[in-house]
């Protein structure tokens, strides 16, 4: 090839690449960099080179797709009923795992027997679909699950969702979710421009014009319900029925089975079946079916307690190792990471695939320069199997796990773990808090990261950046960035600069938990943060609790264990996190927790101590907290009820009746709810 050529190629090369980009922060990520117009250009610069250099041809082309154009960001709603997520369950242990917590949390003696159902977990796109008056009139993609985008009318488009609807049963209002997806037929006629079809769905899903989503087959399976009427069904199966009565696809393939031995061999046969199916699936979705012991469930965060995904193994493919690196967390953990030669796994290109920690490169002795096993299941981040030992020359090198911590030089440590009175497999940097750079960052990037403040348009590459150019360093530095600075920085400008101002103001306003959460305190995820802002309520308070060093008191919150004080404590004795702290507190607007729900047991605080009838603590104390009252872990004066059931702690009680605390038995506190 002559050089011009080759210059031409490469400069049409490097325009593809950014074009791709640009797709790629529009279409996955939301978050456009440049405007409509820039675009534009990008664009016709492209297709004027393919007019001119005919020999110019790649298949990620403009001139093969069809005009998908950046636009501006979706309007946001917030989902009257917050969309959940499923915890995964892997195997039969998992499996059993979960039926024994739900039985002791509904105090079930036989519990071989529940009924589930069971529903194939198709991999798409979810979407949840308000009716009022037997309207479509709102439709919402999942967003974070609190808020989603108004993607109304490109769900419109969509054959299979039905745009009004009268039928008796209806409700007035309800909200109707479901799956979005393209049927793997459809998508063999448009598989060039995807990954896979789920990245397809998303991206059609999120036109700004509906006439591009409409190019587009989209599917629509309906499975769950938000907000409602009250309707009188008592089984999802009924739930299920009523969907089809109504006019809304579900899945053929939906079940009822009894029993884990049943589910187990139910998903051993479906697992087979899968590939025949029309459509991508990754799991069997469990849903305990009685409605009624789904309320009495509820759920934890983001998952509920009456269902699990049960998912299909993982796809795996063979790839060499390059290099083994170490990769710091936000808690310290040295994580050894595998950089293997990108390899295609069930569509994804794979280039990093984690080790663990030492014990477990020693256990398969993997080497760089290894062929290994690569497997990846869905959003679970891909690992190394084992290790083709036939394949292993003689060059391969062993890792020797660093004894200092790579980024800032501390020891290298394992905590003890008092309960199973081992060390752990885990290696850790001893250096707490922003000393360590890695730990630093990464405690940045968990403080804007989607469950803390969610700050739109500041993922980790970009945090990354902003660290090098020495733009944050701390996470109260998010509020000190200079725009006028990032506006010409490389591939930024005048609209995302605005973009990512405009979030920033956004996320000032924060609920006490997700501020606490946003802290990354050792062992405070975001239930303990929810517990810790429901004890202290107001951020006044909790900023006393620094300025007191007063940590007995936690000991009073019901949740919260010797584990979680001691790392509250830790964390509170760092200068560097209480300089953070006041920062964010003097430039957030931290919302206290309102206690705004109702409740008979409303500023009750309570204490359960022996075994309650026909009922569990677990029960007993979500019960509780249903009805505003609080639970508190040991018997002080700030304990209202004691309540006893059977073979109760003589010494609670003795200690309750000195400091002249009410002590009641289970049937009084049944009363007191009534
Ligand atoms: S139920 C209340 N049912 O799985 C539980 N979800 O990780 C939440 N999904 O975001 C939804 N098929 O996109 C439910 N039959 C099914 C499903 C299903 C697929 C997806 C959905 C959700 C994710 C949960």
């Amino acid at each position: 090839m002559s050089r011009d050529k080759e210059k031409i190629k490469n400069l049409y090369q490097s325009k593809l690449e950014k074009l791709k980009k640009h797709n790629k922060k529009y279409y996955e990520d939301s978050n456009p960099q440049i405007d409509d117009s820039e675009y534009d250009k990008l664009k016709k610069n492209i297709l004027d080179l393919e007019e001119k250099y005919k020999f110019l041809k790649n298949k990620d082309s403009p001139s093969k797709t069809v005009g998908l154009k950046p636009s501006k960001i979706f309007l946001k709603s917030k989902h009257r009923l917050k969309m959940l997520s499923l915890s995964n369950a892997f195997d039969e242990k998992d499996l059993i795992n979960f039926e024994k917590k739900i039985s002791n949390f509904l105090n079930l003696k036989e519990y071989k027997n529940i009924e589930y159902s069971v529903e194939p977990k198709i991999d798409g796109i979810s979407a949840s679909l308000t009716y009022k008056n037997n309207i479509l009139n709102l439709g919402l993609s999942r967003g974070d699950g609190i808020e989603g985008e108004i993607i109304t009318e490109n769900l419109k488009t969509i054959k299979d969702i039905p745009k009004n609807i009268n039928h008796k049963t209806f409700p007035k209002d309800i909200d109707i979710r479901g799956e979005v997806y393209i049927a793997k037929k459809d998508f063999e006629s448009i598989k060039d421009r995807f990954a896979n079809p789920r990245n397809a769905a998303s991206g059609s899903l999120r036109q700004k014009d509906s006439n591009e989503t409409k190019k587009i087959p989209l599917k629509f399976i309906a499975y769950t319900y938000g907000f409602k009427d009250d309707i009188g069904f008592k089984k999802q199966s009924e739930f299920l029925d009523l969907l089809k009565n109504w006019g809304f696809k579900v899945n053929p393939h939906n079940k009822l089975i009894k029993g884990i031995s049943g589910l187990i061999a139910h998903h051993k046969d479906f697992e087979k079946k899968r590939h025949e199916l029309d459509f991508d699936v990754d799991g069997l979705v469990y849903k305990i079916n009685d409605i009624n012991l789904q309320k009495r469930l509820g759920s934890v965060t983001n998952a509920p307690r009456w269902a699990i995904a049960h998912k299909f193994s993982a796809d795996s493919s063979f790839s060499e190792i390059l290099n083994i690196e170490i990769q710091i967390g936000r808690t310290g953990a040295l994580t050894p990471v595998a950089k293997i030669k990108p390899v295609n796994i069930g569509g994804v290109l794979v280039s990093n695939a984690t080790l663990h920690n030492e014990e477990e490169i020693i256990r398969k002795d993997i080497r760089i320069g290894d062929t290994v096993k690569v497997e990846r299941a869905g959003d679970v981040i891909p690992h190394v199997l084992s290790v083709d030992l036939k394949k292993r020359s003689k060059n391969a090198k062993k890792f020797l796990f660093p004894i200092k911590c790579p980024s800032c030089g501390s020891k290298v440590i394992k905590d003890f773990n008092k309960i199973t009175k081992k060390y752990d497999a885990v290696k850790r940097c001893s250096s707490e808090g922003y000393k360590c750079e890695k730990i630093a960052i990464e405690k940045v990037k968990h403080f804007v990261s989607k469950e803390a403040l969610n700050i739109e348009g500041l993922g980790k590459k970009v945090v990354e950046k902003f660290w090098e150019l020495n733009f944050i360093k701390l996470p109260s530095d998010v509020f000190l960035l200079d725009y006028e600075k990032i506006k010409k920085l490389d591939g930024w400008g005048e609209l995302s600069a605005n973009n990512l101002k405009n979030s920033i103001e956004k996320s000032k306003n924060i609920g006490l938990d997700k501020f606490i959460f946003s802290l990354g305190i050792r062992h405070i995820g975001q239930e303990n943060a929810k517990l810790l802002a429901q004890y202290f309520e107001t951020k006044d308070k909790f900023y006393n609790l620094m300025k007191n060093f007063d940590f007995l008191s936690l000991s009073n919150i019901d949740g919260i264990g010797e584990t979680q004080i001691k790392s509250i404590k830790n964390f509170f004795s760092d200068q560097i996190n209480l300089k953070v702290i006041s920062n964010l507190l003097s430039t957030m607007n931290i919302r206290e927790i309102l206690q705004i729900k109702k409740g008979k047991l409303k500023n009750k605080t309570f204490l359960f101590t022996g075994k309650l009838k026909n009922l569990s603590r677990a029960e007993a104390k979500s019960l509780t907290e249903q009805n505003a009252g609080k639970i508190l872990s040991n018997v002080n004066k700030k304990l209202d009820y004691l309540v006893i059931g059977e073979k109760p702690t003589n010494k609670k009680i003795k200690q309750a009746k000195e400091l002249k605390i009410k002590v009641i038995e289970q049937s009084e506190w049944e009363k007191l709810l009534k």
